[in-house]
C-alpha cells in the first residue's frame, strides 16, 4: 500500500539511539542520542509534529535530488545537447527543482539488514523528463542503523537516458539537544585540503578549486565553528557563514571519514564516513527566526550544522570536478555514515 506524506517510521538499536524519518521527502525529522552523562536529547534541527515539517522548511532532513546543490542557470551539455533545467534558487536550479525528491512521498519497507538493529528501504521511481531531467531514475535508498552507533545512508540509481545525479541527505545537526544554543560554538574538524570557491558572479562554484592553507576555512584541525564564521574571509562574508564544498582528502572510491563534529558539554560527537569526494558544509546562515521549530523554538542562524556528502556543486558544467553523468547500465552509488559519540 503506498505510503501517506506523513508515515513515520523509528530506526532504533541498543544503546538509546532513535531516528525517525518521514515517507515525506524521507525526511529525518528528530534523532534521540544520549549525551556523555546518559541524558538523551534530539539532536536534529526541525519542527515537533510532522504536520509543521509539511508545510515547513522543504529541506530540514530531507533526501535532495535529483541534483542536490546547486547547477548554475539550471543549464548543462549533455553529450551534444543542452539541458535546461527549472531555476528554483535565484539564477540557479537547487536541489532538484521545485519539486526535487524532498517533496516526494517515498515508498518505505522495513528490511533485515546484517549487523544491524533497524533498516529500511526508501524507493522512488522518477519518470523521463521529471523536473526537466532526462531518463526514467529508479532510486533506491536504505536508511541502517546498528549498535556501532552508525546510521548508514545508502544511496543507489539507475537510469534509462544518460541524466546527472548528485544525491544527498540535508539533516541540520545541534548536539547540544537544545535549539537555542548555536551550533556555532561546536567544534569542526573537515578532512580538506581544498575547497570549490564561491563566484558572486554565478552564486554557486565556477570550476575553480582552492587551497584552504592560511584562511578560515582550513579546518584541518579541529576548530570552533564560530572562529570560520565571524571571520572576514570574503568567501565567507559573501554567504554569511559557511556553505562550501570541501574538497575531501581520499583516493578513489573507498569509504574515509571527512568530518568530526564535536560538542564539548554534552560530550556528544558526530563523525561523517562517505565514498563521495565532496563535503558541502552549511551552517543555516538564511535562518531569521522567522521559522518556528521545535519546543516552540524560532530557527536562527547557525542553529544546526548540515554535513552533505555529494560530488561538487555545479559539476554538470565542469570537467575537472566529479563525473556527475549517470549513463544507462550503470549504477550510481553513495554511501554516508553518520557515526554518533558520547
Ligand atoms: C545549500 C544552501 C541552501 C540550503 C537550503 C544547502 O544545501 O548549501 O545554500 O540555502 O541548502 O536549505
Amino acid at each position: 500500500m503506498a505510503n501517506k506524506a506523513s508515515d513515520q517510521f523509528i530506526l532504533k538499536n541498543n544503546n538509546g539511539i532513535e531516528i525517525t524519518f518521514a515517507a515525506h521527502g524521507g525526511r529525518l525529522v528528530s534523532a534521540i542520542v544520549p549525551s556523555a552523562g546518559g541524558e538523551k536529547a534530539d539532536v536534529l534541527v526541525g519542527y515537533d509534529t510532522v504536520d509543521e515539517a509539511l508545510k515547513g522548511d522543504l529541506f530540514f532532513g530531507a533526501l535532495c535530488g535529483r541534483y542536490a546543490n546547486r547547477i548554475v542557470g539550471g543549464k548543462f551539455e549533455l553529450d551534444g545537447e543542452t539541458i535546461q533545467l527549472d531555476v528554483n534558487n535565484g539564477p540557479n536550479h537547487l536541489h532538484g527543482g521545485n519539486e526535487g525528491f524532498n517533496q516526494r512521498i517515498w515508498d518505505v519497507e522495513e528490511i533485515n539488514k546484517e549487523g544491524c538493529t533497524s533498516a529500511f528501504r526508501l524507493t522512488l521511481v522518477s519518470p523521463d523528463g521529471d523536473q526537466k531531467y532526462p531518463g526514467e531514475l529508479k532510486v533506491n535508498v536504505v536508511y541502517s542503523l546498528n549498535d556501532n552507533n552508525e546510521f548508514k545512508i545508502e544511496y543507489e540509481a539507475e537510469t534509462t537516458k544518460s541524466t546527472v545525479i548528485n544525491l544527498t541527505s540535508h539533516p541540520y545537526f545541534n548536539l547540544t539537544g537544545d535549539l537555542k544554543q548555536s551550533a556555532a560554538d561546536h567544534l569542526l574538524t573537515i578532512n580538506a585540503n581544498a575547497f570549490t570557491p564561491i563566484d558572486p558572479k554565478v552564486e554557486t562554484c565556477n570550476g575553480e578549486v582552492a587551497e584552504v592553507n592560511g584562511t578560515p576555512m582550513d579546518f584541518t584541525t579541529e576548530k570552533p565553528i564560530r572562529e570560520a564564521v565571524s571571520s572576514d574571509f570574503d568567501q565567507i562574508k559573501m554567504v554569511d557563514g559557511l556553505d562550501h564544498n570541501f574538497v575531501v582528502n581520499k583516493e578513489g572510491a573507498n569509504i574515509a571519514r571527512v568530518a568530526v563534529l564535536r560538542e564539548p558539554v554534552s560530550g556528544r560527537t558526530l563523525e561523517v564516513f562517505t565514498d563521495q569526494p565532496g563535503l558541502q558544509v552549511y551552517t543555516g546562515n538564511h535562518f531569521d527566526g522567522s521559522e518556528i521549530g521545535k519546543n516552540g523554538v524560532p530557527v536562527q542562524k547557525y542553529c544546526g550544522v548540515a554535513l552533505e556528502t555529494q560530488i561538487f556543486p555545479n559539476s554538470p558544467n565542469h570537467e575537472n570536478y566529479p563525473n556527475a553523468v549517470l549513463r544507462p547500465g550503470e549504477k550510481y552509488k553513495h554511501n554516508c555514515i553518520y557515526r554518533f559519540g558520547f
